[in-house]
């Protein structure tokens, strides 16, 4: 690994974190996917030779469980989302040097040959566990087979993480009141013997590799607070028919995370088998002649910070240089979640027929890599009309239109001394932000100069001067037209397609993703035509739209109901009551709704409900019905409703009670 700044001459591997091939990408997927691409542009742009690998992951419980559910075998459900994303990866402009899958031929014998060495190495041990089974389907219960409880924190937990509570990587035999994930059977736990990997021998390897780990804080510093309270040992094989099997013992697989991470490794071999090993190795990296950077998301650190470099030691690898865990996307500040179809799905966005460079402009510079960031229709209008429409595509028009207009490209002028100093300065925070690994402010870099470009063109309105003193106005607009240069390059990692765009409307021949950040200073071509508009406006109206669509996505969803089980604390969170409807109006304006007044026992509420045309006025007081009473209250065409009235099906049915209920009675 070298520790020298960036550009260096060793090479560089950036890696993606494996996407399950099991179902479709949404926006947490391309948070890492871009981001990956991104550092890599970055890294190319400045100088710096690198190259970006990952690959579908295709084995494991989850792959398994959801081929199952569709009556294929895994691997054909497998290879079916690996070619789909394949497909999809270019339309989002994320280019992976190779791009392979942990069940090839290179994954499956490189995996082996690790394992081989760690037991050779005796790093591994037998031992015998708990494992949850399902006695009625006499079925072993891996990983997500498994639903139950945390017996960390208490929350939810599915299989090998407790994905809905404190994170946790979750060992065979430690999930409590253990279910079967596809019969729904109780699981009782049986003792079976595991390979173990003896991680609590690394404590001393990974805290000095933390301590030169470079990337993100919370990739350095979770780590250090586990190897504190003390490493576990990693089983590290499972009983499953799906995965690469431990060798010397064929009716155990290994666990998908020996595999998964070893595809970087694959990865980088394959692309190094197609291009050669001259002038450069591309594998170096993997010995120390050059760095690893791992981009992944913050719920798999541990197994990038702890096991992976640990199992790397063990083989005799290098370590990765940086870590860097972007953190989770949420919608109107909800999780994301694939069962609730709460997530903007990467194929619905494309047929919508949005360009991609505003998304992942949105999904890279929202916030910095580690905080979560949230996603709304109208929150992204806000970026892309300010930012990208306002601020960096009317610079680029306005400037390069008047050039156009006035001197057929770019003028015969020097570029001001101001408008240089300006653009070393955005060159200089471009490297900074790669060394930082800082995501945020490489997409950011070129938003800045078209912000002081704008800034420049307003006071010295050449406009004014093209008339009266023509050579301050070609002056000018030399130097927007040298602005738009570097903008173009500067903003090609983030928002590649609109770059390459504005390039070649500079009349550059060159392919812009060969160009690199010297090309900054270099004069633009002297005659160029009309520019284009960069950026589309999102209007009101068709965010309102979105919105409203995705509202009904979600909700659509939780009509039809998910599989996934809510925990009785959940629904004993809700105050649900017998309430008596006293009087009901009309909402004014709004053909659907009522506005009703109903005793809940201790006091009168007013609510706002969706029963008008189905329900006369008149006969609703009186009537008891069940109310949601701590639901947050909201205001509904102006009217404030504290409260829900529960109905059955679309043409509402109120639901009553059958005795004597009085208003204020739990329902339970
Ligand atoms: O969490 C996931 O989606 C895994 N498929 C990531 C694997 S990354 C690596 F280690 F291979
Ligand atoms: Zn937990």
């Amino acid at each position: 690994m070298s520790r020298d700044r960036y550009p260096h001459e060793d090479p560089v591997v950036v890696t993606c974190g494996l996407p399950y091939a099991n179902g479709d990408l949404h926006i947490g997927h391309l948070r890492s996917l871009v981001s990956a691409d991104i550092l890599n542009r970055a890294f190319g742009l400045i100088g710096q030779p690198s190259i970006a690998v990952s690959g579908s992951d295709m084995h494991g419980a989850p792959v398994a469980l959801n081929a199952e559910q569709e009556g294929v075998s895994p691997g054909e459900f497998a290879h079916g989302w690996h070619d789909r994303f394949q497909e999809l990866f270019p339309e989002f402009g994320i280019e992976f040097d190779n791009y392979g899958h942990t069940d090839d031929e290179t994954n499956t014998a490189l995996t082996t040959d690790i394992v081989e060495r760690l037991i050779e190495a005796d790093h591994v041990y037998e031992r015998e566990i708990e494992i949850a089974w399902d006695a009625i389907e006499e079925q072993a219960l891996p990983d997500r087979y498994v639903e139950g409880t945390c017996p960390y924190c208490g929350a939810d937990a599915r299989g090998d993480e407790c994905d809905e509570g404190c994170g946790r990587h979750l060992e065979p035999g430690e999930i409590q009141d253990p279910v079967s994930a596809v019969t729904g059977n109780p699981a009782e736990y049986r003792t079976r013997e595991h390979k173990f990997f003896r991680v609590s021998a690394f404590a001393d390897v990974l805290t000095a590799f933390l301590d030169d780990l470079e990337g993100t804080a919370n990739a350095r510093n979770q780590p250090r607070q586990w190897i504190e309270e003390g490493l576990q040992d990693w089983c590290i094989t499972r009983d499953l028919d799906w995965g690469i099997p431990y060798p010397g013992d064929e009716n155990l697989v290994l666990y998908v995370w020996v595999d998964a991470p070893i595809e970087y490794i694959s990865s980088t071999i394959q692309y190094a088998e197609r291009v050669g090993h001259d002038p450069i190795d591309w594998t170096a990296p993997w010995s120390g002649d050059g760095d690893i950077v791992h981009v992944i998301g913050r719920d798999i650190i541990q197994h990038h910070t702890v096991f992976w470099p640990a199992m790397l030691d063990a083989a005799g690898y290098a370590l990765p240089r940086a870590v860097c865990a972007h953190g989770f996307i949420t919608i109107d500040g909800e999780g994301l979640s694939t069962s609730r179809n709460r997530a903007i799905w990467a194929q619905e966005y494309l047929d919508e027929g949005f360009e991609t460079d505003p998304l992942r402009y949105y999904l890279t510079t929202t916030g910095g890599l580690q905080q979560d960031i949230d996603f709304s229709w109208e929150k992204f209008a806000d970026r892309v009309n300010g930012e990208l429409v306002g601020t960096l595509g009317n610079f680029l028009y306005r400037s390069l239109l008047f050039a156009h207009r006035n001197y057929g490209g770019t003028p015969d002028a020097k570029v001001s001394a101001e408008v240089a100093d300006r653009i070393d300065e955005a060159v200089a925070d471009f490297e900074e932000a790669v060394n930082e690994y800082n995501v945020r402010a490489i997409g950011m870099t070129a938003v800045e100069l078209s912000r002081f470009g704008n800034e420049y063109i307003q006071r010295n309105e050449p406009w004014r001067l093209v008339d009266d003193e023509p050579e301050a106005a070609a002056g000018v607009i030399r130097d927007c037209v040298q602005l738009a240069k570097a903008i173009a390059l500067l903003g090609s990692a983030t928002m590649p397609d609109v770059s390459a765009r504005v390039w070649w409307e500079l009349g550059e021949s060159t392919d812009l993703t060969e160009a690199s950040l010297d090309a900054v200073h270099e004069p633009p071509a002297s005659s160029f035509g009309a520019p284009t508009e960069q950026f589309e406006q999102l209007e009101d109206e068709l965010v309102g739209d979105l919105t409203a669509s995705l509202t009904a996505q979600i909700e659509a969803s939780v009509d039809e109901g998910s599989d996934e089980r809510v925990a009785f604390s959940t629904f004993d969170s809700l105050d649900l009551r017998i309430g008596e409807i006293r009087s009901a109006e009309p909402v004014e304006e709004a053909d659907n709704l009522l506005v009703l007044d109903v005793d809940i026992g201790d006091e009168v509420r007013q609510i706002v409900a969706g029963l008008r045309g189905h329900y006369a006025v008149e006969e609703l007081p009186g009537t008891r019905v069940v109310v949601l009473t701590n639901l947050e209250p909201k205001t509904v065409f102006g009217v404030e409703s504290d409260g829900m009235v529960l109905a059955a099906g679309d043409d509402p049915d109120l639901l009553t009670t059958l005795g004597n209920s009085e208003p204020g009675a739990a329902v339970r």
